[in-house]
């Protein structure tokens, strides 16, 4: 299990050699655009990864894969957030696009628009338009308290002929876990209209000591009617080139539906990524533990670092996932992410890639050795603090 001074001595020479795009894309510049660890993976998941490939076991994925999937799936819910859905209904699927690619084909009429709670994870918006929807923005917003879903804007989107909601939670790129009470309400303005909800819960493990995950297919039997929820071992475990993630019907109908139209999705599955991803839920919690106390040590680090040295920095600590969601609008910065890579030598996400509620923000990854955060951080503020 890495400590947290094996983490920290984590160099840029090393992170570098290891040929990533987070460390490829950008040249010099620090990468912390990307949702990817600098931590590697646990020990585990790397022996999973070598015994198919010592076995040769590179075909197709054989079914006695999949039930073993299903099976450390369902062991991991119901250790971590108390969930107990029908193993038989996890099923697998390359990542998660693909399991919204799928989904918004298959399960919404043909042509119907889609609902996007902004600012969203950047490829929603565009692919949903690459299959011919038209997308839904609805901002999230502040109700004198943290940042939730607009109930009324997603009832008017509804009733406009949208069919179904891209929930995401715990919410990249704004950090935010959604409580029961929030997803209650939100199940009740779905259900009136007879809608859908995509759960994406990538992110679903990564929530920091004082939040707890709540699927929002357990949130109700209503809520578990209208969910397909996909979910994956590739962000907590570090691991998305594996291919591999799980979507989750709860809905009977759906479930009906994906038994004819979701094979072949599923056929692009990675046998070694479903082993990996089994091996990551049996026995990999301790290491994401260890991972989750040095990122809960980064988003205190980050926050302070900007209370201090940019106080006009607006910005939340994540409840769960490990970015940053910096509102730099007081700056009057235009394209701030491009700035900043230019001015600091830091490779962000822009807001605006997130839509029309992100502009003027950025979104920062980071999972990443201390000495190298307190470098990037110290890289973004200072060139805020000369231009100011
Ligand atoms: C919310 C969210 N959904 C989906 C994805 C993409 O997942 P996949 O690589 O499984 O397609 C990401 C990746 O960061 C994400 O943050």
């Amino acid at each position: 299990m890495p400590t947290a001074s094996e983490l920290d001595a984590i160099t840029l020479d090393q992170l570098r050699a290891s040929g990533s795009v987070k460390w490829t894309a950008f040249g010099e510049a620090i990468g912390a655009f990307v949702a990817e660890m600098d931590f590697g993976t646990a020990p585990a998941v790397t022996r999973a990864a070598h015994e198919a490939v010592d076995r040769g076991l590179l075909g197709y994925l054989p079914d006695h894969a999949t039930a073993d999937l299903q099976r450390a799936y369902t062991g991991f819910a119901k250790r971590r957030f108390g969930w107990s859905p029908d193993p038989e209904r996890v099923r697998p699927v390359p990542d998660v696009l693909a399991a919204f690619e799928a989904v918004v084909r298959h399960l919404t009429p043909d042509g119907s628009p889609v609902i996007l709670p902004t600012p969203a994870y950047m490829p929603f918006a565009p692919l949903l338009r690459d299959l011919g929807r038209e997308v839904i923005e609805v901002p999230l917003a502040r109700d004198g308290g943290p940042l939730t879903h607009d109930l009324d804007g997603i009832d008017a989107a509804f009733a406009a002929g949208a069919r179904l909601l891209v929930l995401v939670n715990p919410h990249n790129p704004t950090g935010r876990v959604f409580e029961r009470d929030e997803l209650e309400a939100v199940a009740a303005v779905v259900e009136r209209h007879g809608g859908r909800v995509f759960a994406d819960e990538i992110h679903a493990p990564l929530v920091y000591a004082g939040r707890a995950h709540v699927p929002y297919a357990s949130v109700s039997a209503v809520a578990a009617g209208h969910a397909v929820t996909a979910t994956s071992a590739s962000k907590a475990w570090n691991i998305p080139g594996l291919k591999a993630a799980q979507l989750i019907l709860t809905d009977d109908d759906a479930a009906q539906v994906w038994r004819r139209a979701g094979v072949w999705t599923e056929h692009l599955t990675s046998t070694v990524g479903v082993l990996a991803h089994t091996a990551a839920y049996d026995d990999g919690e301790g290491w994401l533990a260890q991972v989750l106390a040095y990122l809960d040590g980064n988003r205190r680090l980050t926050a302070e670092h900007l209370a201090r040295h940019a106080p006009a920095v607006g910005h939340t600590p994540p409840e769960g996932t490990y970015l940053a969601w910096l509102d730099l609008r007081p700056l009057g910065l235009d394209q701030p992410a491009r700035w900043l890579r230019e001015h600091a030598r830091v490779a962000l996400t822009d807001g605006e890639d997130c839509g029309r509620a992100g502009a003027g923000h950025v979104r920062l990854t980071l999972a990443t050795p201390r000495p190298v955060l307190r470098t990037l951080l110290s890289r973004v503020t200072d060139a805020l603090g000369a231009r100011a």
